[in-house]
Formats: structure tokens, sequence, C-alpha cells
């Protein structure tokens, strides 16, 4: 699936420092358990070279990030969002085909993530890139809250 730009003026770039506070607004928009403040600061000041943060920028807007990693030929999709004000216009779609693109050029053969049981819209997300699921991590986002580790292998990822 070749990265199609939803919106004209629309980037993927590096999320700084200074995006942080609209970040930390769609985070907690987004869900129950946010990441924090803290985790998001020192590995934006700290980086880490298998670890990627990156934002869906409008000019000065922040439209969504996501943030990959990268370990060998194996990578993780770690949290993606869009805030709800932007979703169905492609930004989600943007953003992981984006990093399926860096994802190959480090050699990833290989891309996991985990996603709520119950949330639909990013299942038909990662399924439309040929993800399928692969286990289940019981009670992994609390209890009674399960979710699907989906897996995405080379030939699916050289598709792309
Ligand atoms: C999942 C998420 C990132 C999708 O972002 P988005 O910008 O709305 O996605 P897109 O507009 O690119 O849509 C991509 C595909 O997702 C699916 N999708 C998106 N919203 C959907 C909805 N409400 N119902 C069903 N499918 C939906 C569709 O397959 C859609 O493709 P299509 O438009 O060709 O049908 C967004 O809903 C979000 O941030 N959710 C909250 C955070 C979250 O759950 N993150 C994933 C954690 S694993």
């Amino acid at each position: 699936m070749a990265t199609q730009k939803p919106l004209q003026n629309l980037t993927f770039e590096p999320m700084c420092v200074s995006d942080l506070q609209q970040v930390l607004d769609i985070e907690n928009e987004c869900f129950e358990d946010p990441w924090s403040a803290t985790y998001f600061t020192l590995s934006l000041k700290r980086p880490r070279s298998y670890e990627f943060f990156y934002v869906a920028r409008c000019e000065d807007t922040i439209m969504g990030y996501i943030v990959f990693a990268v370990l060998y030929e194996e990578a993780h999709i770690l949290n993606i969002a869009v805030p709800t004000a932007y979703r169905g216009q492609g930004i989600g779609k943007y953003l992981l085909a984006s990093a399926l693109e860096m994802i190959a050029l480090h050699d990833g053969r290989e891309v996991f993530l985990e996603v709520a049981v119950s949330n639909l819209p990013a299942q038909y997300l990662y399924r439309q890139f040929g993800f399928r699921i692969c286990g289940i991590r019981k009670n992994y986002y609390g209890r009674h809250k399960d979710a699907y580790v989906f897996r995405k292998g080379a030939a699916e990822i050289d598709a792309t």
C-alpha cells in the first residue's frame, strides 16, 4: 500500500519536545490508561536508537502520532493515535504506511502489535495492511480486557 497523503500539507516527521503538549492532549483523549508525560519527555530527551516517535503534522497542528521500535529484524508498533476530530480522513493509514516504510528501511522483517479485542476500528486498520492475529494476551489492558497480538510478516511488508 503506497503512502498517500490524506491532506496536502501533511508531513511525517520525528516528534519534538515542542510537540509534547499536543501529543499528551491526544494521548489523554484517546486512551483510558495513557502513557505519562514523563515517559514521553524522557524518551524524546534520551532517545534510544531502536525507538521511533513520529508525528503527522499539518503546519503547527499535530494530527496524530505513531511510536514503533525496530530491534534486529523484529519491529513492534507501540502506539498510534489520531484525535477524534481528525479521524476517518486517512491519517491513521498515513501514519502506519509511513512507519512500515521506515521499518523496511531499517531491515524489519516482522512487525507485531497488541490491540484490544474490543477495538474494532484499529483492528480493521491493521487488517488492511496485512496484519493477522497470531495470539491473545489475557488481561493485557486490565482485568477482562484482553489483547490480540497481530503480526505482519516479511512478505506482506514487501508488498506494501
Ligand atoms: C485507530 C485510529 C488510529 C485510526 O485512525 P484514523 O485516522 O481514523 O484512520 P483512517 O481514517 O486512516 O482509517 C483507516 C482504516 O481504519 C478503519 N477504521 C477507522 N475508523 C473506523 C471505524 N470507526 N469503524 C470501523 N473501521 C474504522 C477502516 O478500515 C479504515 O479504512 P477505510 O477508510 O478504507 O475503511 C484511531 O481510531 C485512533 O486513534 N483510535 C484511538 C487510539 C487507538 O485505539 N489506537 C490503536 C491502539 S492498538
